[in-house]
């Protein structure tokens, strides 16, 4: 829709100056009205939002105003972001307690503490992160929408796991310290806190070129690696449980949250590459090679802290080089070169883990469908 055909319409113009033209059409009448009328379009149309107004940081237009949308596709994202509702007590977690009880070996049950460990810290700090420092740096209204419901499923996935923590039984004091006491999770933590904290504070301006780069990479550093590969790698040791029968209730569970954290990371690298074109910036990629060997190794390095011992079907190289791969992907999905070329696709059945399509008697959980995989665009 172009200006005249969005503003033309007196229907569509913003509520305040409806009320103003009406009240003054009745203090004045004839000629002098029709003149009123004619500077009071004038003003309404200077009032009015145009989407090409409409920046991802830094614009200018009114940010109570949700359309006309300049970008489509978020307010998309949020309505795909709502086909995939769920509350974690929906849900059956009896067969877990019995399988962690009687059915895990020591170095299954040690993967599993440590991966939940590992993911309920995370989800606080991606709560935190978009909440406060990225959604307020968003100035179209439609951006920021798609990230309030983000908020929110952050928040209903850290009580995912603590409803996992709980009816398992497990010691929860040792398991939220865990990231404390363990170098190997506290390093993927501190990683994210330097990256993220010294740029995404709620207030800094992006008031320059290198605030704006240092902005776009550190968003990028979240969505990308952080949520889209971190996150969508890590669940991959309770999937294998899960493969084998069992722990099926966490891992369902945990099916439900990835496809929330693939949406976010999708979300997240269109925002980006829409602010590099707006801003028409190019990231440094010096800065992108040092994030992304940074990233394998500390993965590597807690791949090797939770698989000290292999499981069945999964060992930390298997981690370690499907990290490198789903890096990869990530890579061009932000229009950037490969930083592992050659990666392999280690574990092709990860993929089908975001696709939570049910089979029958496979989950043999509730019936309850909210949404089939083909309606939802993950990467
Ligand atoms: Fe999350
Ligand atoms: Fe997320």
């Amino acid at each position: 829709m172009n200006k005249a055909s969005a503003f033309d319409d007196w229907d569509n113009a913003p509520l305040i100056a409806s009320i103003d033209t009406k009240e003054r059409h009745s203090a004045t009448g004839g000629a002098g009205a029709r003149q009123n009328s004619a500077l009071e379009k004038l003003q309404t149309k200077q009032l009015a939002v145009y989407p090409d107004q409409k920046r991802v940081v830094n614009g200018r237009a009114d940010i109570n105003q949700l359309a006309p949308f300049k970008y489509p596709w978020a307010w998309d994202f949020f309505l795909n972001a709502n086909r995939n509702h769920w509350t974690p007590l929906e849900i059956p977690m009896a067969q877990d307690v019995h399988d962690y009880q009687h059915k895990l070996n020591p170095a299954e049950r040690h993967v599993f503490e440590n991966v939940l460990a590992y993911l309920t810290t995370s989800d606080i700090l991606a709560m935190r992160n978009i909440g406060l420092a990225v959604m307020e740096k968003m100035s179209a209204p439609e951006l920021q929408i798609y990230q309030a419901r983000q908020v929110y499923e952050e928040a209903l996935h850290t009580w995912t796991y603590q409803h996992c923590i709980e009816t398992l039984g497990l010691n929860q004091q040792e398991i939220y310290n865990r990231y404390r006491v363990v170098p190997e999770i506290n390093a993927k933590i501190a990683m994210a806190n330097r990256r993220l904290n010294g740029v995404l504070q709620a207030g800094r301006l992006l008031s320059n070129r290198e605030a704006l780069h240092d902005f776009a990479l550190a968003y990028l550093f979240f969505a990308a690696v952080f949520e889209g590969c971190w996150f969508y790698n890590g669940f991959s040791p309770i999937f294998a449980l899960q493969r084998r029968g069992l722990m099926k209730g966490a891992a369902e569970q945990l099916q439900y949250i990835m496809r929330d954290e693939v949406l976010h990371c999708a979300f997240g690298i269109r925002v980006i590459r829409q602010l590099l074109q707006e801003e028409n910036l190019q990231l440094d990629p010096q800065a992108l090679k040092i994030m992304w060997e940074e990233a394998e190794a500390v993965e590597a390095a807690y791949a090797g802290y939770i698989l000290q011992e292999s499981i069945l079907g999964y060992n930390a190289a298997l981690h370690s080089a499907q990290f490198r791969f789903i890096a990869n992907r990530r890579a061009r999905q932000l229009g950037l070169n490969e930083p592992f070329p050659g990666a392999e696709n280690v574990l092709p059945w990860l993929d089908e883990q975001a696709n939570l399509r049910k089979e029958k008697n496979f989950f043999e959980t509730r019936v309850t469908e909210y949404q089939t995989g083909g309606g939802l665009a993950w990467e």
